[in-house]
């Protein structure tokens, strides 16, 4: 019995968790326990010794069944500490604070825009980024001979396959396909679908291959405007343009049309704004000459209307385009263009 117990003792000593517990239990006080087995055989001892046997080994059990439920006790108590120690946690600790995004600057004017122009009956149209040579230059009264094509640095796509072949291009092996460089295609897009009276600006990225300084970038984005009626006009033209920036600007804008050529209308002119920061007194904004050129215009050319499928003697209309980054740059006093598309975040997190 003594060999029993300290061999009981030093086995419960080692037990780690509450499986290794009940094993132990088991095989100590079990039916098939080394205990079990003595006080089971009780009844072949002779009458004097049963007695002190029986007392011992039973005293021997209810030890060890303390012991055992002792042993329990730390283990689950253990067990119960770990869980705390992992899964601590401090109510009271400020949390951490979760870093909101916000909109880009040229998403806000743009949508600023949009709901200028749609206060005024105009609606938002697109086209590809991925243009064709036809819709970039043709279309638009820019043949491939034409000395206004120098005006727009082009990125050509190459390609092995002539997706879209343009006789008329000087373009060696080109697929037909290039990054718009202006925004003006959506004009003649949107006119072989639609049916006069027309209302429309068209937003969007642009591409030029040059390189870049302060104020130019080879991605930047237009926003073109077209409006086709029975008798739109110039005056028509100069009030919404007036009416727009004004809008944008919060600040009443002056409006100054000077003569100007661009291929797709005519005529053409260049846009002046009276600079809404200096009021005309001259300013670093617009270069000291209270003044800013900022959109081309004009009355759409009969051969645009022709190429779009109209009859340039039912419809007249104006188009105008602006870079638009320069707007954004205007409105938040932007120095350098290249800022805009950097993803700096220590420049959008000014906005
Ligand atoms: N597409 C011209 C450019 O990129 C801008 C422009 C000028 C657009 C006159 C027009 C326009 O619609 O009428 O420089």
């Amino acid at each position: 019995m003594e060999k029993i117990r300290k061999n009981a003792f030093s086995q419960i000593a080692d037990v780690k968790n509450l499986e290794e517990e009940e094993l132990l239990r088991v095989s100590l006080l079990g039916r098939k326990g080394a205990l079990t087995s003595i006080l089971r055989s009780l009844k072949e001892l002779p009458e004097a010794e049963r007695k002190k046997v029986g007392e011992g080994a039973n005293r021997l059990r209810q030890e060890i069944g303390a012991a055992l439920d002792e042993k329990k006790r730390q283990v689950e108590e253990m067990a119960r500490e770990g869980v705390l120690k992992k899964e601590w946690l401090d109510v009271t600790r400020p949390g951490v604070k979760q870093e909101r995004g916000h909109l880009h600057p040229i998403t806000k004017v743009l949508r600023e825009a949009i709901s200028i122009f749609s206060a005024m009956g105009f609606e938002v149209a697109e086209g590809p980024e991925v243009e064709t040579e036809y819709y970039n230059f043709d279309a638009l009264n820019i043949p491939a001979n034409h000395p206004a094509r120098d005006m727009w640095d082009t990125f050509w796509l190459r390609s092995n396959q002539k997706e879209i072949p343009n006789p008329k291009s000087q373009i060696p092996n080109s697929s037909g396909l290039l990054l718009r460089t202006h925004t003006s295609p959506v004009q003649i897009r949107y006119m072989e679908k639609h049916n006069p009276p027309i209302r429309i600006i068209a937003p969007g990225l642009t591409y030029r291959y040059e390189a870049t300084d302060a104020s130019h970038d080879f991605q930047f984005w237009q926003l073109e405007g077209l409006m086709v009626d029975k008798n739109v006009s110039i005056a028509s033209f100069k009030a919404i343009i007036q009416e727009f920036f004004s809008k944008l600007f919060k600040s009443k804008i002056k409006i100054r049309l000077r003569p100007s050529y661009f291929p797709f209308v005519e005529p053409g002119f260049e846009v002046d704004l009276s600079c809404p920061y200096c009021k005309e007194k001259g300013c670093s904004i617009c270069k000291k000459t209270g003044w800013l050129e900022i959109v081309g215009a004009g009355m759409v050319h009969p051969d645009v209307f022709k190429a779009a499928g109209y009859n340039p003697r039912n419809v007249q209309g104006f188009a105008f385009g602006f870079g638009f980054d320069r707007i954004v740059m205007m409105k938040y006093k932007i120095p350098d263009i290249r800022f805009l598309r950097s993803g700096d975040l220590r420049f959008l997190k000014q906005f």
